[in-house]
């Protein structure tokens, strides 16, 4: 089994797109295989609230979310960046986020995992940056994050929040970040 890198910003050098390719690269070093996916480049629109999911906990939308899916359940590890657009995630992580409710729907309303309930069998990573300094900016994304991981029975296991990177690369200028996600990474591939 596979970690999945999902990237969520629409920045292909971005500042969480290059500490996420730090972390791939730890992973990678510790032996695991890493299947990357840049959400910028897939067809995903966002969830249209029609429930054709409730039949078997598929959604029934036929875009590239049908292969996210697949990766999403199999993978042993989920790595997430985003950047933080308005106090949460950006539009096309959320939009990814949002095509998961198939999977809530499968395990609350399919198999009748009560809700509340954990069982975290998979670790996840979230990678963020902002712009600003506050105290609560990354409030928001982590409230959803947390939520969402543990629709995939993903503990957050880690979490790497960056403030005060705004211009693409301004986190070239903390090699510290760098060595961070690479830890992180390679602790996640490393079994
Ligand atoms: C639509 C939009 C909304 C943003 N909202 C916030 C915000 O609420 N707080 C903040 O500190 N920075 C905000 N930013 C700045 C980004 O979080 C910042 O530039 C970040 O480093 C971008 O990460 P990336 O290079 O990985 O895309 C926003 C930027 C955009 C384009």
């Amino acid at each position: 089994m596979s970690i999945l890198a999902v990237y969520g910003s629409p920045r292909r050098l971005g500042n969480t797109s290059l500490l996420l390719k730090k972390a791939v690269e730890g992973a990678r070093d510790a032996g695991a295989e890493v299947e990357e996916i840049v959400l910028r480049d897939l067809m995903m629109t966002p969830c249209l609230e029609i429930y054709g999911c409730k039949k078997d906990g598929r959604c029934v939308i036929q875009d590239d979310f049908q292969r996210v899916y697949d990766q999403l359940l199999a993978c042993r590890g989920l790595m997430l960046a985003s950047p933080i657009f308005f106090y949460t995630v950006s539009a096309h992580t959320k939009i990814l986020m949002d095509r998961c409710q198939s999977l809530w729907v499968k395990k609350h309303w399919i198999e009748k995992v009560p809700l509340g309930h954990r069982d975290f069998t998979r670790k996840g990573l979230f990678i963020a940056a902002g712009a600003t300094e506050g105290k609560k900016l990354f409030d928001g994304a982590l409230l959803t994050v947390r939520y969402f991981f543990n629709v995939l029975d993903m503990e957050l296991w880690r979490t790497l929040l960056y403030r005060g990177l705004d211009y693409e690369g301004d986190v070239l200028e903390h090699p510290q970040y760098f060595e961070e996600a690479y830890e992180a990474g390679r602790d996640m591939g490393d079994r």
